[in-house]
């Protein structure tokens, strides 16, 4: 199937979908000119060992090295705006909900970039870098665009601030899961877009959707964990791809 076949079976697909999921990774975003995790030589973990600096006992190890990375990522991704794909994401959504069907955006990102294009119904699997909160009472704080002032960051209560994502080896937040796992047992368009699908539990989702007999749909340049899944795959940037598939769906020239 060449893209455009790709493309069209894809846009009638989200256009006539009643309950239509999105999942999303870090390449959503790559366009913005935020790094993936996996993609050899640009992502992320071309730089560092995740385990050095992504988990709890990381953190307790050297707070400051922590505190320090998290700040530069949470600073970078303000200095990143959303691309062309994210904006197509919120303007399918507001096309789905608008004609009184259901919409949920599922991301894995913590850039909050989804939520700056426009889009509203979002669960942010492995919560946000935008949002820190004290180790020692919980409660969460909004840094300002600027960066923090001492690394770490001690809080009023004696304890220290953490980002509020999900390091390796804890579990993702209970509402956002309970959301996910609701919204895919009931869906009928399952769309994954710019995810390796390699971490759990978002690379199950696709099952998930197909077990609740969801038509699946893929967006990525690569073939995928989950590729053998998918009913519909274009293979190409999600900032060229999406628009295109939203402009099939409800454009002037919307897909027959
Ligand atoms: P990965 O880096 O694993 O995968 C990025 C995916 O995006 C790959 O499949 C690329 O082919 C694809 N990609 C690259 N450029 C793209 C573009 N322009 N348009 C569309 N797709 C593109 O990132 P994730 O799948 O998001 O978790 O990784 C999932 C999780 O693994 C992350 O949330 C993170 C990491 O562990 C935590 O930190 C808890």
């Amino acid at each position: 199937m060449g893209e455009n076949d790709s493309i069209g079976a894809i846009a009638r697909a989200v256009r006539d979908a009643c309950r239509l999921v999105v999942l999303t990774g870090a390449g959503v975003s790559a366009e913005s000119g935020t790094p993936t995790f996996r993609d050899a030589m640009t992502g992320l973990w071309a730089s560092f060992n995740p385990e050095q600096l992504a988990t709890p006992e990381a953190f307790d190890r050297d707070p400051e090295l922590v505190t320090r990375w998290y700040d530069h990522r949470r600073l970078g991704c303000m200095a990143c705006e959303p691309n062309p794909g994210h904006r197509a994401l919120a303007e399918l959504e507001r096309r789905v909900v608008g004609s009184g069907r259901s919409f949920l955006l599922l991301t894995q990102n913590v850039d909050r970039l989804h939520q700056r294009a426009g889009s509203n119904a979002v669960v942010e699997l492995h919560g946000t870098i935008m949002v820190w909160r004290c180790t020692k009472t919980g409660r969460e704080v909004m840094p300002p665009p600027t960066p923090m002032s001492e690394y770490p960051t001690r809080t009023e209560a004696g304890g220290l601030l953490r980002p509020c994502v999900v390091w390796f080896g804890e579990m993702l937040p209970e509402s956002a899961l309970e959301a996910a796992l609701s919204s895919l047992g009931e869906c009928d368009v399952f769309l994954s877009v710019g995810t390796s699908a390699l971490v759990q539990p978002a690379a199950g989702f696709v099952f998930e959707a197909r077990r609740a007999g969801a038509v699946t749909c893929e967006i990525n340049p690569q073939d995928t964990a989950i590729t053998g899944w998918i009913d519909h795959a274009a293979r190409g940037p999600s900032g060229r791809i999406l628009p295109a598939i939203v402009e099939a769906a409800f454009g002037d020239g919307a897909a027959a």
